[in-house]
């Protein structure tokens, strides 16, 4: 299979590495993860990923804590997903460097936009942890971010949910898979695709964002290599 982007950003929510738990991470899950990333990236796809941290705690559901408080304790979840996504992946052989973006340099290197590029371009998989490292901005928005910083074709947004739908699948059956939508659509529509500063960003430089399921680990691959699944946002 031929890929069909050369550096993408992977966005992996912290709920996917809970697996069916729903909380913390689930080491068959991860295992798993990994092992397809390994694929993808074996594909020659330079390959960087930005992980939440909802798994572990969540800045908004903080109630009663002080939200800035909130938002750096669940940038410090990021980085507890982020080791412990590197390790699973180099147990699967493959090489990945760390950056974080509060610098915490006896646990990762600092985040360092042509270090990160170098390391790509040697076949490293980079794992950008502790989001823009300001509050009120969000994992999406830090994919958006780093994916402008460093060239990145596309968003790939792995979700528990396969694709956008006009309403809550899990609240409607009736609810419709939406394949394709601009940038505009997901802001005007409130869709729950990733929050507006991320989506705003995301139209300012002109990278697509392609969410897809996590349910099944093989989707990684078949969106790098052009697949159709799931729901791409872009300019028309
Ligand atoms: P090259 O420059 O291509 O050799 O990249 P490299 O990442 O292999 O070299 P470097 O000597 O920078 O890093 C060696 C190891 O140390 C890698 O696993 C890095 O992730 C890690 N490392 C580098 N800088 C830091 C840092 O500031 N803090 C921590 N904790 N680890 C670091």
């Amino acid at each position: 299979m031929l890929p069909k982007y050369k550096r993408v950003i992977i966005k992996l929510s912290g709920e996917a590495l809970a697996g069916d738990k729903g909380f913390g991470i689930d080491p068959g899950t991860i295992k798993e993860i990994s092992h397809k990333i390994k694929d993808a990236s074996e594909l020659g796809v330079e390959i960087a990923i930005v992980v939440g941290g909802g798994n572990i705690w969540r800045g908004r559901d903080g109630e009663g804590i002080d939200r800035a408080t909130a938002d750096y304790m669940g940038m410090l979840a990021t980085v507890i997903n982020a080791l412990a996504l590197q390790d699973a992946l180099e147990h699967t052989g493959v090489d990945v460097r760390v950056q974080t973006a509060i610098d915490m340099k006896e646990i990762a290197e600092p985040y360092i936009r042509r270090k990160a590029m170098r390391h790509l371009e040697k076949g490293r998989i980079v794992i950008f942890a502790s989001g823009t490292g300001n509050p009120y901005f969000s994992t999406d928005t830090t994919a958006a971010l780093r994916a402008a910083e460093i060239d990145a074709e596309v968003i790939l947004s792995a979700k528990k949910v396969d694709a956008v739908y006009d309403s809550d699948p899990k609240l409607n059956p009736n609810a419709k898979k939406i394949d394709k939508l601009t940038y505009i659509e997901v802001l005007n529509k409130g869709l729950k695709v990733m929050d507006s500063t991320a989506i705003s960003l995301c139209m300012d430089n002109n990278i697509p964002v392609l969410v897809f399921g996590l349910d099944n680990p093989e989707n990684i691959v078949k969106v790098l290599c052009g697949e159709n699944i799931g729901t791409i946002v872009k300019e028309d």
